[in-house]
């Protein structure tokens, strides 16, 4: 099978090249915006791709014909897609129906993640079909993405998932256990809001979860988060208790005195007996991915 990745120099797209490359059933072609930052360079392709520009998605789609194509490119900052709506659009809406296009006229299957930022949180934890509402551009710019490919003539499978955590190399971004890790390290005082609860999603579980998508050629919308839904005060916490860290600097605050630019839901988390019964999703605990963690740290 011929997997086309976008994103690959990200956290998902890492994972998943770092696992589709070892995989003797895939040929795997990589592509991201820039050069290639992963050091290892054998089993796969790579090319310089930015999937806001339509032809050239349409060119390196039509030109490699992947038999699936996995989107993990996006704009993900939330409070940034609040400020620059424009370039929210053009990579996490716009892009995606440039990948459909290029993805119908070949026959290949469309993988693209999605956010329990779609919810507004008021009665989480979600299943499939609850009623989208977003707060946020972020979540209703991926509402969008997910709109346009259920109205698609394409084959598609939408994975939505939360807080995407775990060990890259030469990533643009951090995350919260990365982040927290460090900052306990240094016994720095962190002010950790407790009025929202998530399910954070180990990267290497998400990407499990696109490869048995991809395989199963599964049609339809998924949740694919971590299966503990906890506060993110409660996520710092077990962070420090699993480290081994004092959490006596650890300091509960409510969301509203963030003042964040957008919007935030606060209660999600997902129920995940579909993506288990259909896809054979078995995700970790948040205790598994902190030892995970802990052990790729020390390669
Ligand atoms: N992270 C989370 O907490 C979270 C939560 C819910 C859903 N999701 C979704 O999960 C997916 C994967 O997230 P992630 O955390 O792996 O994101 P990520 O680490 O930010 O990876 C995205 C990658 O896409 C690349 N990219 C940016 N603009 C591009 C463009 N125009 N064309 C091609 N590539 C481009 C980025 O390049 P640079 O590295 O050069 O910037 C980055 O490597 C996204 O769809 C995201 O919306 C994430």
């Amino acid at each position: 099978m011929k997997v086309l990745i976008t994103g690959s120099n990200g956290l998902l797209g890492q994972k998943l090249l770092h696992k589709l490359r070892v995989d003797n059933s895939v040929e795997l072609i990589a592509t991201s915006k820039g050069k290639n930052r992963v050091s290892e360079k054998k089993g796969y392709s790579y090319f310089d791709l930015d999937i806001t520009d339509e032809s050239a998605v349409a060119r390196i789609i039509a030109m490699q014909k992947p038999e699936v194509v996995i989107n993990t490119a996006a704009m993900t900052n939330v409070d940034l897609c609040e400020e620059k709506k424009l370039n929210c659009d053009a990579l996490n809406v716009s892009a995606v129906q440039f990948l459909a296009d290029a993805c119908v006229k070949i026959n290949a299957h469309l993988i693209h993640i999605s956010t329990d930022f779609i919810f507004d949180g008021e009665d989480g934890p979600y299943k499939e079909e609850d009623k989208p509402n977003p707060l946020s551009y972020y979540g209703l710019s991926k509402l969008k993405s997910e709109q346009l490919l259920q109205a698609h003539a394409v084959k598609w499978t939408i994975l939505r998932t939360i807080i995407v955590f775990g060990v890259g190399e030469n990533l643009s971004k951090s995350n919260i256990v990365l982040w927290a890790k460090g900052a306990l390290a240094k016994g720095e005082s962190l002010n950790i809001i407790d009025d929202q609860f998530r399910a954070p999603t180990l990267a290497e579980d998400l990407a499990d979860a696109c490869i048995l998508a991809a395989k199963k050629k599964a049609f339809g919308v998924f949740n694919a988060s971590g299966k503990d839904i906890m506060s993110i005060y409660e996520i710092v916490e077990r962070i420090a208790k699993h480290y081994g860290y004092t959490t006596n600097n650890l300091n509960k605050i409510s969301t509203a005195t963030l003042n964040q630019t957008a919007g935030r839901p606060p209660k999600t988390g997902f129920i995940l007996d579909k993506s288990k019964e259909v896809l054979g999703y078995n995700p970790h605990s948040f205790e598994e991915c902190l030892t995970i963690i802990d052990e790729q740290l020390k390669d």
